[in-house]
Parts: structure tokens; sequence; C-alpha cells
């Protein structure tokens, strides 16, 4: 029982085209996503092609920490929204390894996605050596301390995605044991900050997500959703996902 309305986001990353955009759109928008909140984040320059979306939420991928200014090839929290989006992900364990994305910088960014308005999906998640040195508890505390010790205000306003870096494209998912225990921990971390907060901010599992594993998932209490990659490129099997998270 859970009181949170589930979310169900795609992540395209660096993928998908008009094609795609128009493909998702006619099928989502046919469908009973009644009861579940459904949030597409595609690259940014698709956003304003969503034309027919009203039932869905868009995001960004990635966000500015800054305002606006002299910030060559960056987007801001207000272009985002302009272009459409309400959620913007920030601290993609992709952007962590692959652009050095640190934690005071993750900090400034969800700050400036919740003063704009913008919902954060702030991403955590441990890599695999820190799985087998059991160290996935002290790695999940640390990286949601940086933003939410400091400023517990911001956890009323953002959705935490727990997304194991080993599951990451690579058809390994968690299990849904694994998962929960996971999202337990965050929670009761969260907890520390803003007990009532933690309560309701809904916590999604990223990590090889499919039609098939997702029901399994999406069952255990402190899984309200998913961040959903490769498979939100394949329109029908993104919203059986979806309707998944009915159940
Ligand atoms: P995946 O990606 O579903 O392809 O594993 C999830 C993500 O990176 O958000």
């Amino acid at each position: 029982m859970t009181q949170r309305t589930p979310l169900v986001a795609a992540n395209w990353k660096m993928n998908g085209s008009k094609a795609l955009v128009a493909e998702m759109t006619t099928l989502l928008t046919r469908a009973d996503l009644q009861g579940i909140d459904v949030l597409l984040c595609p690259p940014a320059t698709l956003l304003p092609l969503f034309t027919q979306a009203e039932k869905l939420a868009l995001g960004g991928q990635n966000l500015s920490q800054f305002q606006a200014g002299a910030y060559t090839g960056e987007l801001s929290a207000s272009l985002l929204q302009q272009a459409g989006a309400s959620y913007v992900l920030v601290g993609h364990s992709e952007r962590r390894t692959l652009f050095a994305e640190d934690d005071e910088l993750l900090l400034a960014k969800v700050q400036q996605a919740v003063s704009t308005g913008l919902t954060p999906v702030f991403c955590v998640g441990e890599n695999l050596q820190q799985r087998q040195q059991e160290k996935t508890t002290e790695v999940l505390a640390k990286q949601l301390a940086a933003v939410y010790a400091s400023h517990p205000e911001l956890l009323a306003k953002s959705v935490i995605a727990y997304e194991p870096v080993w599951a990451i494209g690579t058809g390994e998912a968690a299990t849904p044991e694994q998962a929960q225990q996971a999202h337990a921990a965050i929670r009761q971390q969260l907890a520390r900050y803003d007990a009532t907060a933690a309560s309701k901010v809904r916590i999604l599992y990223g990590g090889s997500v499919n039609a098939g594993n997702a029901g399994a998932l999406f069952s255990e209490a402190d899984i309200d959703g998913g961040l959903v990659g490769g498979a939100s490129l394949k329109p029908a099997e993104f919203l059986e996902i979806c309707l998944r998270a009915k159940d």
C-alpha cells in the first residue's frame, strides 16, 4: 500500500527522433494511464515537438547550474521550462562519470531546478565495486547528504531515482529484493532530514527495467515507479512498463 502516485519516466539519453516523438505520443495518448504519472525526458531539442501530449509530463536530462549568461552550449532551467519541461534529471551516473559532475555541482543544479519550478529527479547509485565491497548504503547516504542534509527543504520538491550503475544498460537489473533494500535505506536516510517529505517522496528504480521485470520491481513497498533508458525507446514496451505501475 502506498499513497504515492507511481511515476514512470523515460530517459532517451542522446537518442530519439521526430518520428519517435510522433510514435510515442500517439501510443501513450490513446492509452489509459489514469492513476500513474508518465514523464518523458527526450533530448531537449525534441521537447517542443510534444504538442499533443497533455497527459504526459516532460523533462530535461540535465541543466546548467547557472540562471543565464555567457555559458555557450548550456541550457538553463528556464529555457527547459519554456520548451515544455516540468521535470529535469540531475546527477545521472553518466553525468557524474563522463562529465565529472560532483556533489557540489549537483547541489547547485538541484537548487537551480527547484527555484525555477522544475522538479529535479535526483539520481543516486553505487557502482559494482562499491556494491561488492558492501558500501552501497554508505555511497547512497553520501550522495543524498550532498543535497538534502544542508537543504532539507528541497526534498519535498524532488523525486529520487535509485540507479545502481552496474545495472544501467547492462540487461542485469537489480532484483526486486536488492532494489527494495536500497530504496528503504534511501527513505530512511532522507527521513533524518525531513520525515514527512521522506514518506511522500517518490523513489524510482532505474537500471535495465523492461516489460518483463517491471511488475515485480514496482510491487515492492518503497519502489514508486521507474526510470527507463533503453526500453523507453520502444513505444510498445514503454507503455507495457507504464501499465505495470498500475497493477
Ligand atoms: P537502462 O538505463 O534502462 O537502459 O538501463 C536507465 C538509465 O540510465 O536511466
